[in-house]
């Protein structure tokens, strides 16, 4: 029998932005080996119907199982929200954790005075899942969510520092920050954002505390494979692997963005669904 700790951990995404919560996982826990999948010829997920995003979902987390993993970590927001139980049915015993709990967990530690932004897009502000998840562990909060549907567009642009990024978070995020009772803590419930903070701490302030989930998750991921005992141990570095199902190239160039390191095009293999 092969020795499940060897078995690397699937990491899926709508595109690249679940890099940022590999690079997490590959901080925390550096000795495993991480398979990484970007539907990119489906993005964006977050503009879709729900049907449609669990289907999508389904497909590509399918075939990291197919691949062989021994867990699955959705690292999409919007797949999170839409269909983190299906998957567990679905593939069940294999553990699969989203992005949302963790997500809400650190929001809801940060925040002082109760009051929670989310900012996120629009399937998954729509489907509830951060204002149910924040609920669940406080349920005195106010969580006031937004759709920020353009961001997407512009981290994969580049532009996420200057006049042009600062104008479109102003626009959405002033009503939200310049109010007596404007929240203390703003989550960020997309793969995307967190490559904004600079120019979000502009425009919501220095004392707004903004957290995202992806140290949470990897939190949560080393935790269940010790309780699982499938932990990999030893000095050396795991693999990491990277599948997209569009455009290798352009998944390697966007990809540096959010994973902090330039990637070459042949780190990325094309498959399809
Ligand atoms: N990965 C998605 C999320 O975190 C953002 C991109 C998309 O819309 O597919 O919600």
């Amino acid at each position: 029998m092969s020795d499940k700790r060897e078995l690397p951990i699937g990491i899926f995404d709508s595109g690249m932005g679940g890099l940022t919560v590999l690079k997490a996982i590959a901080s925390l826990l550096p000795a495993e080996n991480l398979l990484y999948l970007g539907d990119t010829a489906r993005l964006p997920y977050g503009t879709k119907g729900r049907d449609t995003i669990v289907r999508y979902t389904l497909l590509a987390a399918g075939k990291l199982v197919e691949i062989g993993v021994k867990m699955l970590v959705v690292a999409c927001n919007t797949a999170t929200s839409a269909a983190l139980p299906v998957l567990q049915k679905e593939f069940a015993p294999i553990p699969v954790l989203g992005v949302i709990g963790p997500g809400a967990r650190a929001a809801c530690q940060a925040s002082k005075n109760g009051h929670i932004a989310v900012i996120a897009t629009q399937a998954t502000v729509q489907g509830g899942a951060y204002q149910h998840a924040i609920d669940a562990i406080n349920p005195g909060a106010k969580v006031t969510a937004r759709a920020c549907t353009l961001l997407v567009s512009l981290a994969e642009e580049g532009w996420t520092e200057g006049p042009i990024a600062r104008a479109v978070l102003a626009r959405y995020l002033d009503d939200i920050f310049h109010d007596p009772d404007a929240p203390d803590t703003l989550l960020l419930g997309c793969t995307h954002f967190p490559l904004f903070l600079n120019s979000l701490r502009e425009v919501v302030g220095e004392e707004t505390r903004i957290v995202d989930s992806a140290s949470a998750t990897a939190e949560d991921v080393a935790k269940r494979l010790d309780e699982l005992g499938i932990l990999r141990a030893g000095g050396e570095t795991g693999k990491r692997d990277f599948l997209t199902t569009d455009n290798p190239e352009r998944f390697t160039r966007v990809g540096g963005h959010f994973l902090g390191v330039a990637m070459n095009r042949n780190q990325a293999r094309l498959v399809d669904l």
